[in-house]
């Protein structure tokens, strides 16, 4: 049975340290394989982990230092790593076929010449990323610089991640997830009725069910990520605070916003991140404030928990101005094109009907875009029969539909069923092949996703 909400505190995962550091670069290394953890009380759940634990530990990097990740594959099947926002050159992308075979051990090397932002690692192992995720392979890697570090936004142990992630468990406590083939090494994809993506009742916060958080009156800043595979998110805070907006809105999937914007609630589709501040300074001591999931029902419908324990001094600031952020207009897009994602059209995959973009299933060999280095495109995509949130790898955009979202740097933008979002990429940093594809997991392994190359 599933434990009583608001009982088991939120874990933060430990912030993993270089094995070693030289002038330019801080080496780490982090071994895949399976691990026991206690999610469930009094249960032991096998998962697999980054260093065996779901979560995986956080990499922290400064903007400018090259990060390199030693993975290790103790794992039974092949794995790949991508880390999603990093602006990476193509062959330490995690591009999905380009595997690390059980036993063997590889090398991602991240420039990581970019914005300070939430970023996250997972795993994007061809046809089979929706089960290994599901299994526990994702991690945050955070970015920091100078601009975010001058602002005086919370920090410390004010400044924290938080996974979200719907997981269904059977009576052992083991992970449920309906895979056509368990092991991960024959057929790929899930039984019919999960085809549209695969829900779980329970709500994890960084591994746990339904945490609880004590917190001092003051301001926090929360890193919103939303690692469900299939699920998605509107968040609200109950009882709202007093005054103010629930949300101070700072940063993006990319980065922070020119400046700050206040919600009462949150849209978080699959792999979107709200960098927010909330502020308990107008809750009363002892007040529980629920972080709640508007669109969920029964457990769903909560995510995890607050209580203001303690009074606290808080120096902190949300500055009016946050970080330059340069807004891209339509008139700088060399290149327009459109992505229609819907189901169907081209072959079986495995003899389940595809997921397609423009109607083409996955093909390793086939371009649907070559944006030329350095410039400006505009992508009309659209979302057939169901929504789809789509992640663009490499290249961050902004969303041109007025009111969608607040101005700044994304990598993922949901569209509703019927829905279309206009989108301006910058193709910056390198040359090769990227993917981009739905962030709905089990679209994405069903084959709703594309090859663009830059050139
Ligand atoms: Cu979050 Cu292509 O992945
Ligand atoms: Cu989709």
């Amino acid at each position: 049975a599933l434990p009583a909400p608001f009982t088991a505190p939120l874990p933060v995962p430990p912030v993993l340290r270089p094995t070693r550091s030289d002038a330019d670069t801080d080496y780490y290394e982090i071994t895949q394989r399976v691990g026991e953890q206690e999610i469930l009380p009094g249960l032991r759940t096998r998962v697999w982990g980054y260093d065996g634990t779901f979560p995986g530990p956080t990499i922290e990097s400064r903007r400018g230092r090259r990060t390199v990740v030693r993975h290790r594959n103790e794992l039974p099947v092949p794995v790949v790593v991508h880390l999603h926002g990093g602006r990476t050159p193509p062959e330490h992308d995690g591009y999905p076929t380009d595997v690390i075979a059980p036993g063997g051990t590889r090398d991602y090397a991240y420039p990581l010449d970019q914005p300070s932002a939430t970023l996250w690692y997972h795993d994007h192992r061809m046809d089979f990323t929706g089960p290994q995720v599901y299994r526990g392979l994702a991690g945050f890697h955070l970015v920091r610089d100078d601009v975010e570090q001058a602002l005086g936004l919370p920090a410390g142990d004010r400044d924290v991640p938080l996974m979200i992630a719907d997981r269904a468990f059977a009576a052992d406590g083991s992970l449920r997830y309906p895979s056509l083939d368990p092991s991960l090494t024959g057929q790929p994809g899930v039984t019919a009725e999960h085809m549209s993506g695969v829900l779980g009742d329970c709500v994890l916060v960084n591994g746990a069910p339904w945490p609880v958080l004590e917190v001092t009156n003051t301001r926090y800043r929360f890193r919103l990520l939303n690692a469900s595979n299939a699920r998605r998110y509107r968040l609200a805070l109950d009882p709202p605070p007093p005054r103010g907006p629930a949300f101070t809105q700072i940063g993006s999937d990319q980065g922070l916003l020119a400046a700050p914007v206040g919600h009462d609630a949150l849209h978080l589709a699959q792999a979107e991140r709200f960098d927010v501040v909330v502020d308990f300074s107008g809750y009363p001591l002892g007040q529980r404030v629920t972080l709640v999931n508007q669109l969920g029902r029964g457990g769903t419908a909560q995510v995890m928990r607050f209580v203001v324990a303690r009074r606290g001094t808080d120096d902190s600031r949300v500055p009016a101005k946050l970080a330059e952020v340069e807004p891209l207009t339509r008139a700088q897009a060399v290149v327009e094109r459109e992505f229609t994602f819907q189901r169907g059209g081209g072959a079986a995959h495995h003899g389940v009907t595809p997921w397609t973009v423009n109607g083409q299933p996955f093909h390793p060999d086939h371009l649907a875009a070559e944006p030329a280095l350095g410039t400006v495109e505009l992508w009309r995509l659209r979302a057939q029969n169901v929504p789809h949130p789509i992640h663009i790898h490499l290249a961050p955009f902004q969303v041109l539909n007025p009111g969608r979202y607040a101005t700044g740097w994304k990598d993922t933008v949901d569209l509703g069923s019927g829905d279309e979002a206009e989108v301006l990429l910058r193709f910056d940093g390198y040359r090769g092949k990227y993917v981009f594809h739905c962030h709905n997991l089990e679209h994405e392994d069903m084959m709703m996703m594309a090859n663009f190359q830059v050139r």
